[in-house]
C-alpha cells in the first residue's frame, strides 16, 4: 500500500527535486501538492509546482496555491538563492496543467476529511504557513494526520538566513510554533542533516547524462543552486535539503536521529526562528519531534539516481 502524502512547498531547485523523487517512487501516492509562499512569492511558487509535475509527465497530480504570505508577518524570500524565477538553472516552458480553482489550505483539509484516519502524511518542504492555517480552520483533521515530516531549523549547524534561524522556519515562526506544538507526530530533516546531503559533481554529471528530460534539468538546477552555497560555506555540491523528506519515507534506514523536545522562538530579538532542540534531553519538556541528525549520504544519492532515472 503506497504511503499517501500531500507535498507543500515553495519551489526552489531542491523542491524541485523533492517532488520528482515523490512522482518517481512507487512507494509514495502524491495526493496533491500545494504552493506557498517561501523561496520566491506565491505567484511564482505555484507556477514552479505545475512546471515540476508537467516536468515528470503527472498531469494527473493536481497542484493547488495556498497562502501568500505568512500567518503574522511580511514575506521574506530567497531569490538571491534560488533565482529570479525561483527555479533559475533552466527555462522550463509556461505549465499547461492548469492550477486548480480551490484553495490549497481547503484541498489539504477536505483531503484529510476524506481520506482514512492517520493515512496521510504531511509534508511540508517550506513555510509552514498552509499547515497551520489547515490547523487553525479545521482542527478536527489534527488527529487524522498520520505525521508531518518536514525540512525546516537547525540546531548545532546553526542558521543560514539569520545566525539563529533556518529560511523555513524563520519566514513564518508563529506557523512553526503551532504546528511544533499540534501534537502531530513530526519528523524534521534540520540543516543539521541536509548539509550533509551534498551533490557531487560525478553525480551530477551522472543526472546530465540521464536520457530523458528530467535529468538533464535536475543537474541544471544544482549546478545553479550548487554557488550560493560555495560561495557562502565553501562548500562542494549543493545541499539536497527537500529531498531528504522524501528519502525518509522510502528508506528511513538511510537516516539517523533522536526523538526530543523542540520548540520554536517566536519573540527573540536576534533569535527569531530558531528551533531550540533539546538534544541533551536537559528541559525536562515533551518530546515533539524525530530530530535527524545524520544520513547515509551515498545511499541517499544511489536512490535518487535510481529513481530519477524512471522519469521522462
Ligand atoms: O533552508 C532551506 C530551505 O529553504 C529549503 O526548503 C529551501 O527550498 C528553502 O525553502
Ligand atoms: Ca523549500
Amino acid at each position: 500500500m503506497a504511503q499517501k502524502i500531500i507535498i507543500d512547498t515553495d519551489p526552489g531547485q531542491d523542491d524541485a527535486v523533492a517532488i520528482l523523487l515523490a512522482l518517481a517512487s512507487p512507494e509514495i501516492e502524491v495526493l496533491g501538492v500545494v504552493a506557498v509562499a517561501g523561496n520566491v512569492p506565491l505567484a511564482l511558487t505555484e507556477v514552479n509546482a505545475r512546471k515540476i509535475v508537467e516536468l515528470a509527465g503527472r498531469t494527473d497530480v493536481p497542484v493547488f496555491a495556498g497562502c501568500d504570505r505568512p500567518l503574522a508577518r511580511d514575506l521574506v524570500t530567497a531569490e538571491h538563492v534560488h533565482g529570479k524565477t525561483g527555479l533559475d538553472g533552466i527555462d522550463l516552458p509556461a505549465p499547461g496543467l492548469p492550477l486548480q480553482a480551490q484553495h490549497g489550505v481547503e484541498f489539504i483539509i477536505e483531503a484529510l476529511r476524506r481520506e482514512a484516519a492517520g493515512s496521510v502524511t504531511l509534508v511540508p518542504i517550506g513555510p509552514l504557513t498552509n499547515i497551520a492555517e489547515a490547523f487553525r480552520r479545521a482542527p478536527d483533521i489534527i488527529g487524522r494526520v498520520q505525521r508531518i515530516v518536514l525540512m525546516g531549523g537547525a540546531y548545532f549547524e546553526v542558521g543560514n538566513i539569520t545566525p539563529a534561524a533556518e529560511f523555513n522556519i524563520y519566514v513564518d515562526p508563529e506557523a512553526a510554533a503551532e504546528v511544533f506544538a499540534s501534537g502531530v507526530p513530526i519528523v524534521m530533516m534540520p540543516l543539521d542533516v541536509t548539509h550533509k546531503a551534498l551533490t557531487s559533481r560525478d553525480w551530477v554529471e551522472g543526472m546530465r547524462a540521464l536520457p530523458g528530460r528530467c535529468g538533464p534539468a535536475v543537474a541544471s538546477w544544482t549546478d545553479f543552486f550548487e554557488r550560493y552555497d560555495r560561495e557562502k560555506y565553501g562548500s562542494s555540491g549543493a545541499p539536497l535539503h527537500d529531498p531528504c523528506t522524501i528519502a525518509w519515507l522510502i528508506r528511513p534506514d538511510l537516516f539517523h536521529g533522536r526523538e526530543i523536545n523542540v520548540e520554536v522562538e517566536t519573540e527573540g530579538k536576534f533569535t527569531t526562528g530558531m528551533t531550540v532542540a533539546d538534544w541533551w534531553r536537559v528541559s525536562g519538556r515533551a518530546p515533539n519531534a524525530l530530530f535527524i541528525r545524520d544520513l547515509d549520504r551515498d545511499g541517499m544519492f544511489a536512490l535518487l539516481t535510481e529513481r530519477l532515472a524512471t522519469l521522462p
